[in-house]
């Protein structure tokens, strides 16, 4: 297996790109499957990710061409299954989101669930409830979940009793083409839920309030071909600005939406960074050498976001001061603490609660990646750590981060990867 070797030191000074985001290109990717018409999605990313979603599209009779540019066209004209099998789901979560469009546009579909992951259960239990309450029976059966709507789907209000993206996205999905409206209250408000909408209105749907904890969706008979731009990556973009925090230095973040990351640049600039704004670009750039602890404690959007949460105990793993760092999305979010403490960092984890107590060097050491924000985490610790720091089980940052080592070395980081 490839291994990320890092000689730590080094501040990140120049311009980084940052790619379409993972987690709406996987489930725009999934409204393909919508309409027999093609919808070509421009600012694709390129990851481990979105080529496994294709794998399942592909099973599933959608035609694939890659355009070339970040753009793919995928085009459902003729399915040829409903069925997503266990070794096309697995890997990956948001494989599931198949299950609402392919019911809702062939009245049946059979999905293998999703298992748990390293970052907790992750049940689906609010998905496959929205999509009874929109008329779908649903019996679970040898890790299946099979669902019938031979009448078709039908409009429903549903309160989610907490705010889950997967949730709000793959009832989306599905009442666009069901009959009647549909009121989805206590809604996710990320900006991947907005780029959904917005790709469903441009393929006819009828959707208002995304982005507001009320959507309502009056639904259509059927979508046609659109044209559509994935929203950049914020988490990306989140993650480049955690990283010069780091290293020290001065980067110019390009293709980003800045206001997408309020609740990160107000923690930085406590933190005593310094935040530009612009119109789709920001300026993070550390020029003294203090850093001050701050408290953070992760919320849905419009909160601090949990896939930000790692990058951010490991700036904090050098600041001055301690830092208290509390999860409230995932239960099982703080694997990267024990590989952090193994570059030096002095973390200790109690429950849902991460104290980080600045130490004034890190030092390099080999460490092992256990999820994709993790694993990144432990690269922004490398880049500051002295000596060098060898990273193994590195598919996970494939899954969502294209071109990481040649970004950062474009910056100036001594990073390379190590084919095995
Ligand atoms: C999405 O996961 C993202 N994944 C995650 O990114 C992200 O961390 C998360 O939203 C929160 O922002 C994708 O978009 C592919 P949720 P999702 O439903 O939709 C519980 C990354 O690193 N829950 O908002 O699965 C759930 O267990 C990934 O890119 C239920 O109990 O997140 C969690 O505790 C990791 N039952 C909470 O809700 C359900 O039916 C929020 O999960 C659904 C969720």
């Amino acid at each position: 297996m490839d291994i990320i070797r890092i000689i730590g030191g080094r501040p990140l000074n120049g311009a980084v790109h940052i790619n379409g985001a993972k987690n709406s290109a996987l489930k725009l990717m999934a409204a393909a499957l919508l309409s027999d018409e093609p919808l070509i999605l421009k600012n694709m990313p390129d990851l481990a990710d979105t080529r496994f979603m294709a794998h399942l599209l592909a099973h599933l009779g959608v035609d694939i061409i890659d355009e070339g540019a970040a753009t793919t066209r995928f085009c459902a004209g003729a399915l040829t299954s409903s069925e997503a099998p266990y070794d096309l789901v697995r890997k990956m979560r948001a494989t599931f989101n198949v299950l609402g469009p392919l019911l809702a546009r062939r009245g049946q579909a059979r999905v293998s669930l999703p298992g748990g992951c390293a970052i907790g259960a992750r049940p689906v239990d609010l998905h496959l409830k929205a999509l009874g309450a929109l008329g779908a029976d649903i019996t679970l059966d040898e890790g299946y979940a099979t669902a019938v709507a031979p009448k078709g789907l039908h409009g429903a209000h549903i309160s989610f009793p907490f705010v889950s993206v997967g949730a709000t996205e793959h009832t989306m999905l599905a009442a666009v083409l069901a009959h009647g409206q549909t009121i989805l209250d206590n809604a996710a408000r990320e900006p991947e839920i907005t780029d959904l909408a917005a790709c469903l209105n441009a393929m006819g749907a009828h959707i208002e309030g995304a982005g507001t904890d009320r959507i309502v969706i009056d639904g259509v008979t059927a979508l046609h071909g659109a044209t559509h731009e994935v929203v950049p990556d914020r988490i990306e973009a989140g993650t480049y600005a955690l990283a010069v925090a780091a290293t020290g230095g001065r980067v110019i973040i390009e293709n980003c939406r800045p206001a997408h990351l309020n609740a990160l640049w107000g923690p930085m600039r406590e933190a005593g960074i310094n935040i530009t704004e612009q119109d789709g670009s920001v300026i993070v750039e550390r020029t003294n050498g203090t850093l001050e602890a701050i408290d953070i404690e992760t919320r849905a959007f419009p909160g601090f976001p949990t896939d930000l949460q790692a990058q951010f105990m490991a700036l904090m793993a050098c600041a001055r001061g301690t830092s208290i760092i509390r999860e409230t999305i995932f239960e099982n979010r703080f694997m990267h603490a024990p590989e952090l403490a193994r570059l030096g960092a002095n973390i200790t984890v109690h429950g849902h609660e991460a104290v980080v107590r600045g130490v004034d060097e890190l030092h390099g050491a080999p460490v092992m990646a256990t999820d994709l924000r993790a694993s990144v985490s432990l690269v922004i610790a490398g880049l500051v750590a002295q000596g060098e720091t060898q990273i193994s089980r590195i598919y996970h940052l494939d899954r969502g981060f294209e071109g990481l080592e040649n970004k950062l070395a474009a910056l100036g980081a001594d990073i390379r990867r190590i084919k095995a």
